[in-house]
């Protein structure tokens, strides 16, 4: 009975001394918690005589309840003087600036692609996506390209099978879509590409976008006044564009087209190894075979072509110097495209 009023003033003092509602929790542990002192009294009723029993658990329970109204007040009182300290001190700020949500970009090479499908568009070009597994048909004969021709070698070209692989340029779209429309036909097709090729400006998997025009009466003339209209547009409207002579054996003739380097205005520097001029694509008047091969007349009909690299025109435009870095996904690349304009 001593012990009882002992522990009931030791409870009292402490719980008056917790400076915080923390406190006051370990305080009320230590004494109504499972482990507690008062909890403890009531496993000793075994040492009480029988009698004593009833008249001990009650004063207990008493104590029991004085205590926890004590604790639940102070506990209150605790709380309320902690959210007003809480109030008092916490301020917002309504005018610091925001957190931005950062946003995506788009890829440099999809930018690209869009823009030359914009430029095209308005040139009056439909956009044809072709397959990206093909057959040699396609890919090669179809194309003009000689059974012993090295682009055709396994080192070259990734096959499925003996007949299937994967295409090694968008010029195999340049017959399906000449065996399904009548001229005019006026189309570009984009897409991924496969060569086994890797280097610093070679990439197993790249883009290339080809285009196509054939109609009566298409000249080299007609290539040439798009190809600088092109340029002007891609890289910059003082750039010049000249015509060399090639060979694919899809084109009679063929060209590689160059334009004036935009970096240095064509006096020689580094991105045009000196020579003031970068190729940018290859081009031709659609040779009369791959006409017939699609069932089009070469003497009523007559067409070009021409096919460019995604990846190339992007490394120059923006001054990439190795092409992993557009597949590699590295955000600190990227992002520096997201503010470009598309
Ligand atoms: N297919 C060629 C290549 O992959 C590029 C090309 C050249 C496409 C001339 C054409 C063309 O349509 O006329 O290198």
């Amino acid at each position: 009975m001593e012990n009882t009023e002992n522990i009931e003033q030791e409870a009292l003092k402490e719980a008056d001394a917790a400076k915080d509602s923390g406190a006051l929790y370990e305080v009320k542990m230590k004494f109504l918690g499972r482990a507690g002192k008062v909890t403890a009294l009531l496993k000793n009723m075994r040492a009480v005589a029988a009698e004593e029993r009833p008249a001990f658990g009650k004063k207990i329970n008493d104590l029991r309840e004085r205590l926890e109204a004590k604790f639940s007040s102070l506990e209150e009182k605790l709380k309320k003087r902690e959210m007003q300290e809480k109030l008092s001190t916490e301020e917002i700020d309504v005018t610091m600036p925001g957190r931005r949500q950062q946003s995506g970009g788009l890829h440099p090479v999809t930018i690209v692609k869009d823009r030359l499908v914009e430029l095209f568009s308005g040139m009056g070009f439909e956009v044809f996506e072709g397959p990206e597994i093909e057959d040699q048909y396609y890919n090669f004969t179809a194309l003009n390209t000689p059974e012993d021709h090295p682009a055709r070698d396994m080192q070259d070209t990734f096959y499925l099978s003996e007949e299937f692989l994967l295409r090694t340029q968008t010029s195999a779209g340049q017959i399906r879509v000449m065996q399904s429309q009548k001229p005019p036909i006026k189309i570009v097709s984009p897409g991924r590409v496969f060569r086994s090729d890797d280097d610093a400006t070679h990439s197993p998997m790249f883009h290339q976008m080809e285009g196509l025009v054939v109609d009566k009466g298409i000249t080299l003339a007609d290539l040439y006044g798009m190809l600088d209209e092109f340029a002007k547009a891609m890289f910059s409207k003082d750039v010049k564009t000249r015509l060399r002579p090639s060979y694919f054996p899809f084109t009679e003739p063929s060209v590689e087209v160059d334009v004036s380097c935009f970096s240095c205005g064509g006096k020689g520097c580094a991105l045009c190894k000196g020579t003031g001029w970068i190729e940018v694509l290859g081009a031709g008047m659609v040779n009369r075979k791959v006409l017939q091969n699609c069932n089009i007349d070469p003497d009523e009909y007559s067409g070009f072509a021409f096919g460019l690299g995604l990846e190339r025109i992007a490394m120059l435009k923006y001054g990439v110097n190795n092409i992993k870095l557009f597949t590699e996904n590295d955000v600190r690349f990227l992002e520096q495209f997201r503010d470009e304009r598309r």
